[in-house]
């Protein structure tokens, strides 16, 4: 006979978890699925992209000056939809849109929590075929009442109540964190319920990826050149020459180095001081999922988590895999910066 352990689905695993929390009272659980529903939606439309003729651009530019394909549109209108009904949630912040959308409804008015979502990651990579994502930041609301404001949505990553991206791949995966641990839940397309698959993740031992666009290594600043001639000396001790691997899709690369253990780079740039990801939406969700699983996220000097923020869609180079990995980008950053 086949021993078959207990298939632990999301919801279940959610609702276990609501009571290592005393004061609890179901709302992020309720946000969770919230989230988990939508990307089922989102899943649904991104595998049959190709047969209705839903890719391509709309022709209209984001505020990043970026032009938004149509499931970053259809991405973000749904979790917009569901996030506003289900209640819990009193405003968000998406790549986007430009402002803060506030939620003011009679539902949505008591809403505890805010939202900070790139709808949808990778997205110049749909016509390839190739994974993305959707990436999520949940804060507790500062302000008192009413709808969410910006005020809410400019915290610190150290506030996060939970953050966690969907990947879109081979197989589709919800992997996030509360703050004890990381989970990962792979969908099962036949019933649509995303189930336990990955329980505790960390970074394994030993690691040997590195992930960076090494187009813009002219760009770089002498650090990361550095680090990449390191990462390319022969030294079997330390597992050197490390493996390049790139994706293009934050959430893609840093599944795979999270899953077979890797470094993510995208430095600040001679052109773009500041890199291209977005500290609120991209970095802090991240950051937080790395160091819930062992590792580590900084822009070169200082924790990810630990940067104020102070506008919706700011920038902020990155550097996050296993802790050793990124100590020591850090430290050839520093020494030449001095
Ligand atoms: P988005 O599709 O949300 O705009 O994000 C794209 C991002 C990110 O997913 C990826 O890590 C990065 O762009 C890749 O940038 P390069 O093409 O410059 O390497
Ligand atoms: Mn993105
Ligand atoms: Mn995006």
């Amino acid at each position: 006979m086949v021993h078959r352990s207990k298939i632990t689905t999301l919801t279940e695993f959610i609702i276990q978890r609501q009571s290592e929390y005393p004061h609890a009272k179901g709302a992020l659980t309720r946000l969770l699925n919230d989230i988990a529903t939508a990307a089922k939606i989102v899943n649904r439309e991104i595998n049959a992209a190709g047969l209705v003729d839903i890719l391509g651009t709309i022709g209209k530019e984001n505020i990043q000056g970026e032009t938004q394909k149509k499931l970053d549109v259809f991405a973000n209108e749904m979790f917009i939809t569901a996030l506003k009904g289900g209640g819990e949630c009193c405003a968000i912040a998406s790549e986007e849109n430009e402002k803060v959308v506030s939620f003011s409804n009679e539902f949505s008015e008591l809403g505890k929590y805010v939202v900070a979502m790139d709808p949808l990651d990778g997205s110049s990579n749909i016509e390839a075929n190739v994974s993305i994502g959707t990436i999520f930041s949940i804060y507790r609301r500062v302000t008192e009442a009413g709808g969410g404001t910006q005020q809410d949505l400019l915290q610190p990553g150290v506030n996060l109540a939970a953050a966690g991206y969907i990947i879109y791949g081979s197989s589709t995966m919800l992997v996030y964190s509360t703050g004890k641990g990381v989970n990962g839940f792979t969908l099962d397309p036949s019933v649509g319920i995303f189930c336990l698959s990955h329980p505790d993740m960390r970074f394994p031992e030993p690691a040997n990826i590195y992930s960076i666009n090494e187009g813009n290594y002219i760009h770089f600043p002498e650090g990361v050149k550095q680090y990449i001639k390191y990462c390319q000396e022969n030294d079997p001790e330390t597992f050197r020459p490390y493996t390049s691997r790139y994706i293009g899709s934050l959430v893609a690369d840093f599944h795979r180095n999270l899953i077979k253990g890797g470094i993510f780079l995208y430095p600040g740039t001679t052109k773009n001081p500041n890199g291209k990801l977005r500290l609120l939406y991209e970095c802090n969700p991240i950051a937080y999922i790395a160091e819930q699983a062992g590792g580590k996220a900084s822009n070169g000097f200082k924790r990810i988590l630990n940067i104020d923020p102070e506008t919706l869609h700011q920038r902020s180079p990155f550097y996050t895999g296993p802790k050793w990995m990124v100590d020591k980008v850090e430290e050839l950053l520093q020494q030449n910066s001095e």
